[in-house]
Formats: structure tokens, C-alpha cells, sequence
């Protein structure tokens, strides 16, 4: 039996940073299948494919080669067709049309498989939208972080002005809050929590915080010592 850890949640809850030092900590794989909806779009928009062309669209996911990797410093590229992506996918452009690609069935479908497939032969830690409920219904940990919207869209601003982009608060939010409205009203895999899911509020916690949190929920879960020795 695997001890994977599916961690779910809006846009800007702090997924990918928590998700990648709680799989620091554990010594698992870290896999952000976020930057696999995001590096497929990236490529649709390049290519200039129209997105409402569902077919075109799954066509696509089938013969596009997404790798995600793990460095030895802790932090994860993401490479798309061989070329590395891993700055382009946090484009806004690329926010802000990765949820209508992301709820085509075809798509969702391909990218799923491959994200199973990553899991098999690994310990992971796997963050996104519909982990704990499709990808990896089994995993023994499940988490879905949230905090308020205007938490979220304060933690994006500060992401993109520390990266030095120009951006608005109240344009951010907006756009939060539109990319999670399509994301949990999609027909397919809505962003929602595992009904055995921990949900935790972020909105007061700081990351360092949350992982600790994270791995005393784990420690008190884990039945088997060994597996909890890992666990610093
Ligand atoms: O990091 P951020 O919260 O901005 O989002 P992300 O994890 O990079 O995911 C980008 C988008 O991909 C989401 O808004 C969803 O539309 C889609 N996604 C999904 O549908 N299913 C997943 N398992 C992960 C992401």
C-alpha cells in the first residue's frame, strides 16, 4: 500500500508550495498537475489552436509529451514536447484560459493517465483539483487546503510584484475567483473536497505552519512505525 498524499484546493491556497516541502520532508515525488493542465495550454496557444475546439484540443493532449522533474534543489521544472516551460506556464495568458482547457473530458482524461502512471512507481505528493476524489481515490492522505478569496488574491499579488510583473489586486480576484467558479462547476471532476478529506483553512497560517500541520496529521494517521520514523 502506498502512502501517497493527494492535497486539492482553490487557486492560491498555497498547494504547490506546501505540496512540494511536505514531499521535501517525506522524501516522495513531488507532482503538480496543475503545471500539466497550464503546460498544455501553453502549447495551445502557441499553436494558436481555437479553445472551444474540444477535438482539436484532446487531439493535442494525446500527442504532447509533458515531464515533470524533480530537482535536487527542491524546485520542479516542467518541460513540454522537450522544451522547458517552467517560466512560461505562470503567464497570465496561461491562467487565464487553463481552466477551459482543463474541463474537457478528453483532455482531463489523458492527463489523469499519465499522472496515475507517475504515481505507480512512486511515493508521491500530488496537489490539483480532483486528486483525493479521481486521481488517487486510495491515498491514505488526503488534504484540501482553502483560505478566503481575498487571502488568495493578496498571496498571487505579492507572487507576481516579487517577479516582477505589473499587476492590480482587484484584477487578480477577479480572475481568481472566475478560474474557481469554472473549476468547481465543471461536469467533470469539480474542484471539491474528498469526502474523507482534512480541509484546512490557510486564510491565518503561514506555509511553514501549514506543512507542520501536514505532517502531524500524517505521523497521528500512520499506523505503521516505520513509516512514521520517516517523518521529521
Ligand atoms: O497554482 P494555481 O492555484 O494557480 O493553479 P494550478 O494548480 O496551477 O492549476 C491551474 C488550473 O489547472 C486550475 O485552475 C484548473 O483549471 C486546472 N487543474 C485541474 O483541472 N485539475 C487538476 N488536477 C489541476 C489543475
Amino acid at each position: 500500500m502506498h502512502g501517497n498524499v493527494a492535497i486539492d484546493g482553490p487557486a492560491g491556497a498555497g498547494k504547490s508550495t506546501v505540496a512540494r516541502l511536505l514531499a521535501q520532508k517525506l522524501g516522495y515525488l513531488y507532482i503538480d498537475t496543475g503545471a500539466m493542465y497550464r503546460a498544455l495550454t501553453w502549447k495551445a496557444l502557441q499553436l494558436g489552436i481555437d479553445l472551444s475546439d474540444e477535438e482539436k484540443l484532446v487531439s493535442l493532449a494525446v500527442v504532447t509529451t509533458i515531464k515533470l522533474e524533480n530537482t535536487a534543489g527542491g524546485t520542479i521544472k516542467v518541460y513540454c514536447d522537450g522544451v522547458d516551460v517552467t517560466a512560461a506556464i505562470r503567464q497570465e495568458k496561461v491562467s487565464n484560459h487553463v481552466s477551459i482547457v482543463a474541463r474537457i473530458p478528453g483532455v482531463r482524461r489523458r492527463l489523469v493517465e499519465l499522472q496515475r502512471q507517475m504515481a505507480a512507481s512512486n511515493r508521491v505528493v500530488m496537489d490539483g483539483r480532483d486528486i483525493g476524489t479521481n486521481v488517487l481515490p486510495e491515498a491514505p492522505y488526503k488534504f484540501f487546503l482553502t483560505a478566503s478569496l481575498e487571502e488568495r488574491a493578496r498571496r498571487r499579488y505579492q507572487e507576481l510584484i516579487v517577479s516582477g510583473r505589473e499587476v492590480d489586486l482587484e484584477t487578480i480576484k477577479e480572475e481568481i475567483r472566475r478560474r474557481d467558479a469554472r473549476d468547481s462547476q465543471r461536469e467533470v471532476d469539480p474542484l471539491q473536497p474528498a469526502p474523507d478529506a482534512e480541509i484546512i483553512d490557510t486564510t491565518n497560517m503561514g506555509v511553514d505552519e501549514v506543512v507542520s500541520k501536514l505532517v502531524e496529521l500524517i505521523k497521528a494517521r500512520t499506523k505503521d512505525p516505520l513509516q512514521s520514523s520517516c517523518l521529521r
